[in-house]
């Protein structure tokens, strides 16, 4: 048989790092990229891109925690590397802070990222109207940089890049032996999934090179999370909301928030607003399947619904995007040989 075709739908990060997880498990794969947009236009490039984990509640705990283990190892070896300052990738320590006892006292990624222990009361200080708060170190990959690294290595590697939006999968049939569906929340139109809605969220990007640590209300509805460059302050989970237009009166309402846990950034400088659309399921959709039309057959893989994690989890579900190609290509070959007996 000769070299498979991969199409990659979608050059957000899921996109992207699952076309290169494809090149590295497959090197004699042709892979193409075709995507609407690419960064620095897409949701992943508005992510503030904190590994910490949401928990999706369609997904067994121990499966969302390897694939948190595995971006994690994986990102921390960048990190540690000369390549960490293109990448975008850094470490960040910080606190995520309550007005009450939380819930959970160790969620399930409380091991895989550094040094998490209680806050101490001096710590606390800092922070006059919570209670009780937890600290550690984690990664951020910051974008637009660590997107555009992607593109870069998956350029070196001969990946073709397109842009192009794809209405429906099947245009892709005559071109590709199997198609990989990393859309974001596109698949909701793509593949008529209605499972999938948005979460909108809205976001400052400002200059305060002072703030070093993170900042964490314990929901998650308030953070501050610093960058290489910029500090991304946030934020609003607006469920089933598209509105991609910021809203003046939400950007006062975070910035005010923000203030409130760290009242040195009433300094800040170059406020830019963001909105990105958190393509949100009760699971992730990761799976093969295969559509009929006809006679005919066309190899899907589904890589999307990562809601407000994606960052957290891409490399994982990336690497296993990439074994369902892998099973994709053995049937593929099995039906070539049968075909030649
Ligand atoms: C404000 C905000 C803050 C966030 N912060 C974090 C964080 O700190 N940590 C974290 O882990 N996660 C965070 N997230 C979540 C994270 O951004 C997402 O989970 C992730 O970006 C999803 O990536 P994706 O590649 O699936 O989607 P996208 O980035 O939206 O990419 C989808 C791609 O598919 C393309 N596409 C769609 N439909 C079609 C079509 N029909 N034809 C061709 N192309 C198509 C689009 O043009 C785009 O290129 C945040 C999200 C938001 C909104
Ligand atoms: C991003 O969008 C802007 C505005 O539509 C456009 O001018 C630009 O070319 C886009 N960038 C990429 C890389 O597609
Ligand atoms: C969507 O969000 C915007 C900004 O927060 C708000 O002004 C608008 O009313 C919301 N729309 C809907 C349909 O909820």
């Amino acid at each position: 048989m000769a070299a498979p075709k991969v199409a990659v739908v979608g050059a957000g990060l899921i996109g992207l790092s699952t076309a290169l997880c494809i090149v590295e498990a497959c090197p004699s794969c042709s892979v193409a990229v075709l995507s609407e947009q690419f960064s620095p236009n897409t949701t992943s490039d508005v992510a503030a891109g904190m590994l910490i984990p949401h928990a999706y509640p369609g997904t067994p705990i121990h499966v969302q925690k390897r694939w948190f283990k595995e971006t994690f190892a994986y990102l921390f070896a960048i990190c540690n590397s000369a390549e960490a300052s293109e990448a975008g990738i850094h470490m960040v320590s910080g606190w995520q802070i309550f007005t009450n006892t939380p819930r959970e006292e160790s969620p399930f990624w409380s091991d895989v990222v550094l040094g998490f222990r209680p806050m101490s009361e001096a710590e606390l200080q800092k922070f006059p109207q919570h209670r009780f708060g937890q600290a550690f170190t984690t990664l951020k990959c910051d974008s637009p940089p660590y997107l555009l690294w992607l593109e870069k290595r998956l350029k070196a590697a001969g990946v073709q890049m397109y842009t192009r939006k794809v209405s429906d999968l099947w245009e892709l049939h005559s071109e590709y032996d199997v198609v990989v569906n990393c859309a974001g929340i596109g698949a909701r139109q793509l593949v008529g999934d209605e499972k999938l809605f948005p979460v909108r969220g809205q976001v400052l990007k400002v200059h305060a090179p002072w703030v070093k640590n993170f900042i964490r209300d314990g929901d998650g509805s308030t953070y501050i999370y610093p960058g290489i460059h910029r500090v991304t302050l946030g934020g609003t989970r607006e469920k089933d909301n598209w509105s991609l237009a910021p809203d003046p009166r939400t950007t006062k309402d975070i910035f005010d928030r923000c203030c409130s846990l760290e009242p040195s950034l009433q300094g800040a400088q170059d406020v830019k607003v963001k909105v990105g659309l958190r393509p949100s399921r009760q699971s992730v959709r990761l799976n093969r399947e295969v559509l009929r039309q006809g006679g005919v057959k066309l190899l899907v893989v589904h890589n999307y619904g990562h809601g407000a994690g994606g960052f957290s989890m891409h490399w994982g579900t990336a690497q296993e995007a990439a074994c369902l190609v892998g099973e994709c290509i053995a049937v593929l070959q099995g039906s070539s040989s049968r075909a030649k007996l």
